[in-house]
Parts: C-alpha cells; sequence; structure tokens
C-alpha cells in the first residue's frame, strides 16, 4: 500500500516530487515501477509538465528521450523498451520490432505537440532553442498520422488497437472488437494480475483481442499503412481525435512562431479537415460525439469522459456543447467524484476496473483545460477540486472510484503526481503567479 497522501498542499508537493524522482530513470520516468516498468508516450507527456514544476531542462529531457526513440517515418511507439524487466508483458520479444532501442509497434494520443507549446509559453525565450529542436520530430509525426491512419481521407486518424486510444479497456472497444479473431493467439501470461487485482483490470477477452492485435502487426512486419488499411480493428477513437485536433492547432502555432510559414499553412489545412470531420462524429442520440467503427460505419454510442474532450478540441456548436454540459450534469448527479471514465448509469459501469468508470486526473486536466477556454470556468474549477480531493483523500494513485473516491491501479503514479504539481494542486491563481515568475526569471 502507497502512503496515504493526506495532509496540506506542501506535504502533497513534496510527495509528487518524491514520486517523480523515484520513478526517474535518467530521461526518462516509468509510469509505475512495478506495473509499467519502461517509458510510455503520453505518460511521459503529462509527466514533462510536472518536471517542468522541478526542474525544466529535466522536463523536456523527458520528450527528447521519447522522440529519441521515433521510427524514420515519425511514428512514435507507445512503449519505449528502453532496458529489459521481465515483469511486463507484452515485452519486447513479444512485439518484435526489430529495431535498436526496442518499442512497440503502435502509437498513442499525441499530447506532445500541445505540452510544447504550454512549456514554451510558461518559459518563453529560454525554450526557443529545444522548441526548435523538438518541432521537426512533432510534425513528423502529425504528418505520419494524417498520411499513415488516414487511408481513406476521413480527416481525422483511425486507431488499430485499443491500446492507442490510452482508454484501454474503454466500452468503446466491445462492439469493434468484436470483429477481432482470437482463435489463433500464442498462450500468453500476463503479468499485470500478479500485481494489482483483476478486477482493476481488463479482462481476459480484452487481453485475447489485444494479443490477436498484435500478433496480426506483428505479422504484417508493423507495416502501418497495411494494418490501417486491412485490420481487424479500424475505429475512429473520438478521444485520440479531440487530442490530435488540439495539438495540431498547437503545432501551427508552434509552426508561426518559428518562422514556417509554409508548414504552418500545412498543419492550418489538416485542422480545418479535422473540423470538418467531427461534425461527422456528433449523434444526436446520445447528443456527444462519438467513436465510429470504420470497418461497419456504426457509431459508438455511449458518454465516456473522452466525449467531454470536446470542449479541449474546440469543437461543437452552442447546441452541442449545451447538450455535453446536460450530460456532465447528469453524470455528476450520480457519482461523488467527476468525471467519471464511463457514464455510471451505463449497464457496463464499474467504479474501479481501468477506464470502465474510473476518474483519472489527466483527462480531467484535459476535459478541465477545454472548459475554462470555452466559457465554462465553474466546471472546469470542480473538476480541479474533485481531482484533488481525490488525490488528497486517497494518494497519488493511477485511477480513483467516482463512487468514493477508492484507489484503482497502481500507487505513486508519475502521471497522477505530475497533474497534481502542474494543475490540481495549483488554484487558478497561482498558476498564474507561477508563469509570471517564470517570464520574469526569463527576463520578458
Ligand atoms: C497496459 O499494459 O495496461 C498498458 O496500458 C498498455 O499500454
Amino acid at each position: 500500500m502507497a502512503k496515504m497522501a493526506t495532509g496540506r498542499r506542501d506535504d502533497l508537493d513534496a510527495q509528487a516530487r518524491r514520486i517523480l524522482h523515484a520513478n526517474d530513470r535518467g530521461g526518462y520516468t516509468v509510469p509505475n515501477p512495478h506495473v509499467y516498468p519502461f517509458q510510455w508516450n503520453w505518460d511521459s507527456a503529462f509527466v514533462a509538465l510536472g518536471w517542468q514544476e522541478i526542474d525544466s531542462h529535466r522536463a523536456w529531457r523527458e520528450l527528447q528521450t521519447l522522440f529519441a526513440a521515433q521510427w524514420e517515418d515519425g511514428f512514435l511507439p507507445h512503449i519505449v523498451f528502453w532496458q529489459q524487466d521481465p515483469g511486463y508483458f507484452p515485452g519486447p520479444d513479444v512485439w518484435r520490432v526489430k529495431r535498436a532501442p526496442a518499442t512497440s509497434g503502435i502509437t498513442q494520443p499525441p499530447v506532445a505537440a500541445s505540452v510544447v507549446r504550454w512549456m514554451w509559453e510558461r518559459q518563453g525565450s529560454a525554450a526557443d532553442m529545444v522548441v526548435a529542436d523538438l518541432y521537426p520530430r512533432l510534425l513528423a509525426w502529425h504528418r505520419w498520422f494524417r498520411r499513415a491512419r488516414d487511408p481513406e481521407g476521413f480527416g481525422l486518424p483511425l486507431i488499430i488497437h485499443p491500446w492507442e486510444s490510452g482508454r484501454d479497456n474503454s466500452v468503446e472497444w466491445d462492439a469493434p472488437g468484436e470483429a477481432v479473431d482470437t482463435s489463433a493467439i500464442e498462450p500468453y501470461e500476463r503479468r499485470d494480475i500478479t500485481k494489482l487485482e483483476h478486477g482493476m483490470r481488463p479482462t481476459k477477452r480484452d487481453y485475447d483481442r489485444y494479443l490477436a492485435l498484435l500478433q496480426f502487426g506483428r505479422d504484417k512486419g508493423w507495416d502501418q499503412r497495411v494494418i490501417a488499411a486491412e485490420g481487424p480493428f479500424r475505429v475512429i477513437d473520438f478521444g485520440l481525435a479531440a487530442i490530435f485536433l488540439r495539438a495540431e492547432r498547437d503545432l501551427a502555432v508552434i509552426a508561426e512562431r518559428l518562422g514556417r510559414t509554409e508548414e504552418a499553412a500545412e498543419t492550418r489545412s489538416s485542422v480545418a479537415r479535422a473540423e470538418t470531420a467531427m461534425q461527422r462524429l456528433w449523434q444526436e442520440d446520445p447528443g456527444a460525439f462519438c467513436s465510429l467503427d470504420l470497418r461497419t460505419g456504426a457509431p459508438v454510442r455511449v458518454i465516456t469522459n473522452a466525449s467531454f474532450l470536446a470542449f479541449y478540441a474546440g469543437i461543437g456548436n452552442a447546441r452541442q456543447r449545451g447538450r455535453l454540459i446536460a450530460h456532465l450534469e447528469d453524470i455528476a448527479a450520480h457519482c461523488r467524484f467527476v468525471v467519471p471514465s464511463l457514464d455510471p448509469r451505463h449497464e457496463a459501469f464499474d467504479p474501479l476496473r481501468y477506464w470502465r468508470g474510473p476518474v483519472w486526473a489527466v483527462v480531467n486536466f484535459l476535459i478541465a483545460r477545454g472548459l475554462e477556454e470555452t466559457g465554462y470556468g465553474r466546471w472546469a474549477e470542480r473538476i480541479r477540486l474533485d481531482t484533488a480531493s481525490l488525490i488528497r483523500k486517497t494518494g497519488f494513485f493511477e485511477a480513483f472510484s467516482p463512487i468514493d473516491g477508492a484507489a484503482s491501479g497502481g500507487a505513486d503514479f508519475s502521471w497522477t503526481a505530475a497533474i497534481w504539481l502542474a494543475w490540481a494542486g495549483r488554484t487558478p491563481e497561482h498558476r498564474q503567479d507561477a508563469a509570471r515568475a517564470s517570464r520574469q526569471a526569463d527576463g520578458a
């Protein structure tokens, strides 16, 4: 059991800093040493925001280390296996990506460009060089999404594996996952359920599908175009799409500030295409932007925490936003802590099972940011306060029950600690003060 994270903000700040230091492997931070002993893609982007509160050089290094594992075609893997660790399944011997460093063969939500923009805005000209160095790598990754993950010109990238959504066992993948043939999967042994309670993790049915999809990609030699065109799981994940659209906008801003005018225009056209495509994801029933199974054309009509990333993506007309806020109100009336990863009224809701109920601090951060930017400041603050209460009451866990705040998943979790330092543990005034102090230090 982790230490209880009770007490004043300063104590929690110190605990959060200790967690990042303890999980630091020199240039990258493991999400949790027992359950996830490697570098994860979107974890590192969030973790960089936490490091920024401690040491800005270390924050940039987190991203530089991640991008050091980028493939020549721009693909950025979801896991980088910088060292061996038999405690995780599936490890590099299962992925069989023939590269050094060894990586997985799938990607994850592209939060990095947004994080780079925020860190640059916070640090000012002191960060010009590192941004100029990271920018071409970010652009290459985004171009890869546009090219390799949009074979039919939908305007938004598709995912080829539930793990790419970052919300591994969301109920959204249940129906599309039915098309995955699991009859030829190799025997395997999970490690996650030797460390965490089975009831907090995906089921065997989910894992069988994860493995079948991994084997499919491996059999295709991780040829991303073939997998995206022929794979058994081809889904527009609204969550990843929202993060992508937002990151495209942020990338365009970075390009403009760096004077890369043509590339900025190229990225702006992708933004325009993505905005148009987003409207195709809107479903009057249930009144939300929904993921879409591209194989069948069937929308996945379900309200998850990803639904509220619409604000973060800056999409939706007044009526659509009104309907989303109404969902948020209904959800808040059915649980103590928002935002659960599945509407508590859904039959599959399970308060402790990974992405089928628990609250995740990082998603709350993105949702709140979007709400604040679109004029729903009171909701944004409610979400921040709930996130802070969960951490204060329970500790820096991977996720939390929205019903009673109980812990779900691993303890001493890097991204929860990072989000505490960067957002949940900071009042809006405190964040403004920190930004001002950092600009003054920069001489701006
Ligand atoms: C896991 O192993 O549970 C990870 O979420 C996959 O990325």
